[in-house]
Order: C-alpha cells, then structure tokens, then sequence
C-alpha cells in the first residue's frame, strides 16, 4: 500500500517536474523559476501593454545571440537593452532564466555556467517573477506585487544598468540603492552598429562640485554639457526643460543625483551612439529622426582652446584668449595650435583689493568639477566672497534667474561663447591695470576688425613685381646709394630675352606642363643653371599698394627641402615665374608608376620621408614666417637628380605675420585624401591639418599605395584604415611595397608606420608636430615607448568618395596658385 502511494506520488511529482520544466510561451511578460526563456530563434516576453519585448536577437552582421529587449511595434529592430553584452552565444542555444531567490542568469552552449548574471538580489524573494513592463524596464520583483510598478517593490531593474539607450523613466548619474550600495549610471555606446560589447564612448553625469553632463572617451572627457542652471545646461541652450524627451535635471534627497527623460507622448529615446554622438531619437512616420545630437563642431570637443580662453566656433581661429589674458605659448597659438592656452598678463592683486572683475558674456560656464556651489548666497554676497577669496578666479550665478553662486578658485577650461545671446554671464577677476585693458580691447573689438585677411592669386604677385621693378627703377634714377638697394633686393628680377634665350623662345620641346595660369617650360640660365619657368597668360588687375615685402619674404623662404623660387620677370606683357628646376619630377610619377617605383627602395623612401619632415617643420616652425602649406602631397614633392625631396607650390599656403593673426576658411582648398577632418568638415586648418597630410604622404611612400584610390579594389577601408586595423593586428608590414626589399629594415619601416599613424589620428591634438615628428622618425628609441596611435580620420573610402563629390575646382589649380597675405593693421 505505502509503496503503491510512493509510486503514485512519484508519478505526480514526475508530472509537476515535466510541467515546470517547460519553458515560457511567446507572447508572456512574465518568466518564473523553472520556467526560462529559452533560445528558439523566435520565442520572446511582451510587455502586457505591448510596447517592448525581451528575448534573444542577434544584431544585423552578427550571428552572435544576446538577450535584449527591443521596440514591439517598430518595424526597425531597435535594441534598447543588452544583458549579456560582452559574452555574446555564439549559437541558438541560450537560456534565459530565473532562480528561487530572484537571480536572473542566462547560460549558452555550456548549460552548467552562467555566463550573465543580475546578481543576488538585496534580499532573498520567497516568489520572484521577472517582468518586462511597458516602458521598457525589466524588473524582478515579488510575485505577490504582480503587476505593481511602484520602482519601491523591483528588487532588480535593467533601468539602473542601461546599456546606450536612455527611454522615458530612465536615468543616468549617480544613484544611491537601499542597500546602500551607490551605483554610478552611464551610457555606454556599443563597440560598432554589429557589436553591443562596450565601446569607447560614455555619457554620464560627473557629481563632483556642480554636477554636469559629460560624454567621455576610454574615461578622459571628450565633451561636456556645463552644469544645470535652472532650466537647462549651461552648454546646451537649445534643450531646455519642458520639451518632450528633453533630459530634465534633479537632485534627489537620499544622496541621489540623476537626471531623467521628460515622460513624452511620442516614442523617444537617448543613444549613446557607436561614433561617439549622443543622439535624441524620434520615432516619426515609421523612422527614427534626430531630433537633436551633440557634439556638433570644433569647440565641442572638451578644452580645445587650452586654460582661460574661449572656443567661439563663428570665430576663425575658434580660440581666443579672455579679455586681458595672452597666449602661453604665442607661436603655437599663432599656429591655430590653441592647446596651451592663455595666462594673466598682470598677477592678481588680493591683499590691496583693488582687482575688479569683467564680464563674458553668452558662455557657457567654465567646468564646475571643482568649483563651489553656494545656493543660497545672491550674485553681490558671491561677487564679495570672489573678492575676499585671494584664490577665486571667476564667480557666476548659480541660476539663469540670477540666484545662487558658483565660485572657481583654479584656471577657467572649456569656455564656450555662444552667438545666440543663449549662454551665461561669467565674472572673470582681474587686476585693476588689466581690467582698464579689457575693456579697451572689447571695445577696439568692436570697432574694427583688428586683422584684415587678403586673399590673393599668384598673378597678384606679379603686380608686386611691377610695383617692386618701378620702386628698383626710381631708386636707381635717384642715385640712392646702390650698396643699401642691392641688400635690400631679395628677389632678382631677370630680363626676359634672358629667359628667351634659356627657354629656346618658349619652344614647345621644353615645355614641362601645363599648370593652371599657363605653361611651363624648363630652360637654362648659361651653362649650368637649369630652371623652370612658370608662365602666366593674364594677370589680376586688382591693385595692391605694397607687395615688395611680400615678394621679398617668399625669396627668404630658403630650405633644402623646399623648391626655390630664384626670380621673377614682367616686361612686354610677359609675367613670368623662375624656379629652380628639379631634373627627376615629382614624387608620385615615382611612387604610383609600376616601373619607376622600384628605383625606390627603402634608403630613398627614407629620406624622402625625412627631407620633407624637414621641409615641413621649417615652414612651421623655424623661417621667418610662419607657413602653413594647406596642400602637401606626392604631386606637390619634387624630387632632385639626387632623389632629394624638395616641397613646391605654395599656392595654397597661408603665412602668418604679426604678433596677431587670424585666418578665413570660407573656401576650403586642397586635394581630397590628404586633407584633414577638422580641414574638410569645419574649414579649421591648422600646423596639426599639414601634420595629417604629412602622415598620409608617409604611408602613402610606404605602402606605394594612394590613399584615395585604395578601398577600390579591397575593403570599405581606405589606406588610413587599412594601416590601422593591421597596425592593431601587428601585421601591418603586409601592406609594405613590395617593390622594395624591407626585411633588413623592418623596424624603421615599423616606426614610420607608427609615426605615420600619430600623424593622421582624428583629433588634431593627438597628432604630433613636426617637430616631434621629426625626433620620433630619428629616435633610436624601441618602437613601443612612441605612443599608440589611435583612429585615423577619414578611414572609410566610402567618406572620401562622397567628399569628392564636391571636389572643389580649386585644388586642381595648384599650379596656378594663390596667396594669401595678412595685412597687419
Ligand atoms: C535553463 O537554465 C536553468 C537554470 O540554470 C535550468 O534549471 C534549466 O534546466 C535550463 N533549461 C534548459 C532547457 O537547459
Ligand atoms: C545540459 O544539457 C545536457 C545536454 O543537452 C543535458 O543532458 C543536461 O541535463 C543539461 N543540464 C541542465 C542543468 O540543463
Ligand atoms: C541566489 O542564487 C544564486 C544562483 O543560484 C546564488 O549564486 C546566490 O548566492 C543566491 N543568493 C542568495 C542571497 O541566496
Ligand atoms: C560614470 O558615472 C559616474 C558618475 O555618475 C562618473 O563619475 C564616472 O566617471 C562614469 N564612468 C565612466 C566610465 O564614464
Ligand atoms: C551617431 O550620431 C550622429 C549624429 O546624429 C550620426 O551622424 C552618426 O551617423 C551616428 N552614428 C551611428 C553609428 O549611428
Ligand atoms: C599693494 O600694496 C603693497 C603694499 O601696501 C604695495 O607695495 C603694492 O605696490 C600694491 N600693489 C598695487 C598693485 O597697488
Ligand atoms: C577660498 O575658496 C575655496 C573654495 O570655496 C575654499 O576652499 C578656501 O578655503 C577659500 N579660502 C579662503 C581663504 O577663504
């Protein structure tokens, strides 16, 4: 009898066991112990409300499984939520399921081990249910609360781990659980659109002195929003709160400060996209659209202007110094190299009390990181605490409405002045001598334009040569002393039956090629002098009062690796143009030409590669004017009988003269390819965009390949990408020439790819300059102490192909030439 009721027990238990052991249906919004979800390919939860769904996806490219929880009723599988985000399931196999006490796990191939787990929650559940809710939370809590969305019954929630999405009801910063146990909640972006595994972009709320958003990049921040003033971010004017979907701020009293999405009426969410933009989404007829992202330009990026300055992206050059500070390294910032920043020209005078404070208007403030917040105090109270404090630097109001104080006590970064009128009122503390300078110079600002920017066509030049021969000629009648003209004559002025007879009368057996202007023609000045001559059909009739100075300076330009121009001509209606002539032409019918480019082997790509980086670094830094060339590339490297590379054209070099300068960037000239991002996207050129072009030159010399043309043939990648992703694989010597034998040079080539790498990385503050360039090319250093280069710009051939979409007219006149000259006031 006992036996028989063992066995019908049994039988029974066996029925519950078979019964429990099976898994969720399609279509539940609930999963229990005993009942996981498991992998099908198809069987997901629902929300009861049927807006979101949780199961196990695979991204487009991937066939890797994760548990995620995406849109219901949107026809694009949106994936908001990933659990398992760095432990992908490699086939249909996962698990998804629920343990007694209230720990979600999910298991792949190997059932035993759990590869994603919730963790234990606080407090063991006596009856967990996990729940997909209809706003996107999946929440363990008590099955006896079922159905209760009160956040205080979740023993777990995915809203406090979130993945790149932030939906309505959501939060980032720092939040602090029951138990004690403080959370810091950030976005993190998806390593590409195919894998969720965590990127390199984060965004997230920076608690420290008055909280503020930020985007980081592998920690360093890489934008930041400004801290809330009451109605919206300091460096976000254009989102203020009230707007739907717009991140609201607060600060919650247990010591938890985040900030959540406004509830909205229509489908929104935040993503922290893969290419580093924070993205406010809205799913509007059956799309999603951007409704917002940031960042947008140049001065978005964090601290582009250095210390005490400001980054004003209307401005060309975006960094300019606050009222009464100046530029800590002149040169660099001459340069358009803003990075160091600014200094106080007069040291604060605390203990007289007689510092006095200006006022910048329309910022966006400062970083609060470390600044005091004092709520309660008015602006007169802040102001007189700034005073009295010998270590405060700037005061603001905490509140848009004029209320509260915000003091900082170190240097001012990450300045931002808006052209809206939308940003904020900063008082920056000065020294009274500078105070009285600060307002002369907001005022001499808006007078008059402090430097006017010419631009010119080389023909203009030859209007110079006119000017300078007339002024050589009245000189010479005047009986003015000869020795003093013949020092100051930079630039020979050559007879134009001199230039007949070395030309054979321009006979068409000497001529080179055609450039824009006109032809030109190789000649030979008496035995042994060969030259180019460069002959313009027409000139400007634009006039120009003074250009002596400016023909003078381009004969000082004298360098080794630089072409020299030896003279100029203008009689009978002949404007002509005399160079050095180079007997082997340009770099590239050597690199890009099948047959040629085996005369180079690795000693002259070698110092190919040095001499320009030498040419490079005087125009940058060592001549008397300082050049950027704004055109580097193969074409433009001329190369002497001795395989000596010597830079030519400077028809797009901008010079800088004065203490002052300042630059337009209305038409962006250059050769797609070669140009830098910042260069292309922003018309921002810099020493730091020749850097770029440099280092594409250098892989070009390297690889024998042209960066542009590259992707055709291979990947999406062009050369830049190719470089990197091989350079990251260690195999980037498989994309060496192989017309030249590298293998007993294998680490120089090793550390010109590196160097070549550094150059063109995205952001123009990680490359290098010339200088740098030039001492990593010759170190004898290991390879491995020279930095790791991070992503090139403009990698994808798909970006270069669209840019020479529009590829301006101008870059294919090199030859013709132009010049920009900076009148001094
Ligand atoms: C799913 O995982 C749970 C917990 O590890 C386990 O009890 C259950 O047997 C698994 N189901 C299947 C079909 O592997
Ligand atoms: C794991 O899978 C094996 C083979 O499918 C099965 O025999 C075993 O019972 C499973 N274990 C669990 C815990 O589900
Ligand atoms: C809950 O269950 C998981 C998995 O079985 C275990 O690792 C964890 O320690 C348990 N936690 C508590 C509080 O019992
Ligand atoms: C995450 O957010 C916290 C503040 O909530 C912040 O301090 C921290 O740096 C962020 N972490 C990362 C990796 O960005
Ligand atoms: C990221 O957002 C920016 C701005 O909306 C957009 O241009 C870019 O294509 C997005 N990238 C990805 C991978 O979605
Ligand atoms: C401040 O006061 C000291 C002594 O009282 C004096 O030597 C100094 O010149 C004063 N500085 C200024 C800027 O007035
Ligand atoms: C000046 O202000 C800073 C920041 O509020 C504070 O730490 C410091 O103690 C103050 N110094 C004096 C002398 O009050």
């Amino acid at each position: 009898m006992g036996r028989k009721i063992s066995s019908s027990s049994s039988v029974l238990l066996l029925f519950l066991l078979s019964w429990s052991a099976c898994s969720v249906s399609s279509g539940a919004d609930t999963l229990s112990p005993n009942r996981p979800l498991l992998d099908d390919g198809t069987t997901a939860l629902v929300s009861a409300g049927g807006s979101f769904r949780l199961g196990f996806f695979s991204p487009d490219g991937s066939t890797n499984r994760y548990v995620g929880i995406w849109y219901n009723n949107i026809s694009i599988q949106t994936v908001v939520w990933v659990a398992n985000r760095r432990q992908p399931i490699t086939t249909i196999s996962g698990n998804l399921s629920l343990t007694t006490n209230g720990t979600l796990i999910i298991t792949g191939e190997d059932n035993s081990t759990a590869i994603w787990s919730s963790g234990s929650p606080a407090s063991a559940l006596e009856n967990p249910v996990a729940r997909i809710l209809d706003d996107g939370n999946f929440v363990v809590q008590e099955a006896s609360s079922n159905g209760n969305d009160d956040p205080n019954s979740f023993a777990w929630q995915s809203f406090d781990f979130p993945t790149d999405t932030l939906l309505p009801g959501m939060a980032v910063g720092q939040k602090q659980l029951r138990t004690g146990v403080i959370l810091d909640i950030n976005l993190t972006a998806w390593k590409s659109p195919t894998d969720p595994s965590p990127g390199q972009y984060a965004f997230g709320l920076d608690v420290r002195g008055d909280p503020q958003i930020f985007i980081w990049t592998e920690t360093q921040p890489y934008w930041r929003g400004g801290p809330w003033n009451g109605r919206w971010f300091s460096g976000v004017p254009e989102v203020k709160d009230g707007t739907d979907g717009v991140i609201n701020f607060y600060v919650e009293k247990d010591h938890t400060t985040y900030l959540p999405i406004n509830g909205s009426s229509t489908i929104v969410r935040w993503t922290m996209n893969s290419s580093g933009h924070l993205e406010l989404l809205v799913w509007i007829e059956a799309r999603w659209s951007v409704s917002w992202y940031i960042p947008k330009d140049h001065c978005d990026r964090m601290s582009q202007c250095g210390n005490n300055s400001y980054c004003s992206s209307n401005n060309s050059p975006p960094c300019t110094c606050l009222p009464a500070f100046h530029p800590t390294n002149q040169h660099n910032w001459d340069m358009l190299d803003g990075g160091d920043g600014c200094i106080r020209t007069t040291p604060l005078d605390c203990r007289n009390k007689t510092d006095g404070f200006f006022t910048q208007s329309g910022t966006k403030l400062p970083d609060t990181s470390r600044s005091t917040v004092l709520a309660n105090l008015s602006l007169e109270e802040c102001k007189a605490l700034c005073l009295n404090n010998c270590s405060c630097t700037a005061y603001a109001a905490l509140n848009i409405s004029g209320s509260g104080c915000l003091i900082w006590t170190d240097d001012l970064t990450d300045i931002t002045v808006y052209q809206s009128g939308l940003g904020q009122d900063l008082y920056v503390r000065l020294a009274a001598k500078d105070l009285v300078l600060a307002s002369q110079a907001l005022h001499h600002h808006s007078n008059r334009k402090i430097i006017m920017i010419v631009v010119l066509p080389v023909a203009i030049l030859f209007l110079a040569c006119v000017a300078y021969s007339i002024w050589r000629w009245k000189k010479r009648s005047s009986h003015i002393d000869y020795e003093a003209e013949e020092k100051d004559m930079e630039l020979p002025l050559f007879d134009l039956n001199t230039i007949k007879d070395a030309t054979d009368d321009f006979s068409i057996d000497n001529k080179l090629g055609e450039g824009g202007f006109g032809p030109v023609y190789k000649g030979k000045l008496g035995e042994e002098q060969e030259i180019a001559v460069k002959r313009l059909s027409k000139t400007s009739t634009q006039g120009v009062d003074e250009f002596k100075n400016e023909i003078t300076l381009i004969a000082k330009l004298q360098h080794r690796n630089l072409v020299k121009l030896l003279g100029c001509c203008i009689q009978g209606g002949e404007r002509l143009l005399i160079y050095e002539y180079l007997s082997n032409g340009s770099l590239d019918t050597f690199l890009f030409d099948e047959v040629q480019t085996v005369l180079l082997d690795w000693r002259a790509r070698y110092n190919i590669i040095l001499g320009v980086a030498r040419g490079l670094l005087y125009l940058h830094h060592d001549s008397r004017l300082r050049i950027i060339h704004r055109d580097l590339k193969a074409s433009n490297i001329l190369l002497d009988k001795d395989m000596n590379p010597k830079i030519s054209d400077f028809g797009m070099a901008r010079i800088f003269g004065g203490d002052e300068s300042e630059s337009t960037t209305k038409r962006v000239v250059g050769t797609y390819g070669y140009m830098s991002p910042e260069y292309v996207m922003d018309g921002i050129f810099s020493i730091k965009s020749d850097v770029f072009s440099f280092g594409v030159l250098m892989l070009e010399i390297i690889s024998g390949k042209k960066n542009r043309d590259y992707g055709q043939s291979m990947s999406q990648l062009n050369l830049l990408g190719n470089m990197w992703i091989m350079w990251k694989e260690g195999k980037s010597l498989d994309l060496v020439d192989t017309n030249f034998s590298h293998s007993f040079f294998e680490n120089d080539v090793l550390r010109c790819i590196k160097v070549g790498l550094l150059c063109v990385q995205e952001q123009p503050g990680d490359r290098p300059t010339m200088s740098s360039v030039l001492a990593m090319l010759v170190s004898t250093d290991n390879i491995s102490l020279l930095p790791e280069p991070k992503q090139p710009g403009f990698f994808s051939t798909r970006l270069s192909s669209v840019n020479s979409d529009y590829s301006n007219t101008e870059s294919l006149s090199i030859n013709q030439a132009s010049i920009t000259a900076i009148a001094g006031r």
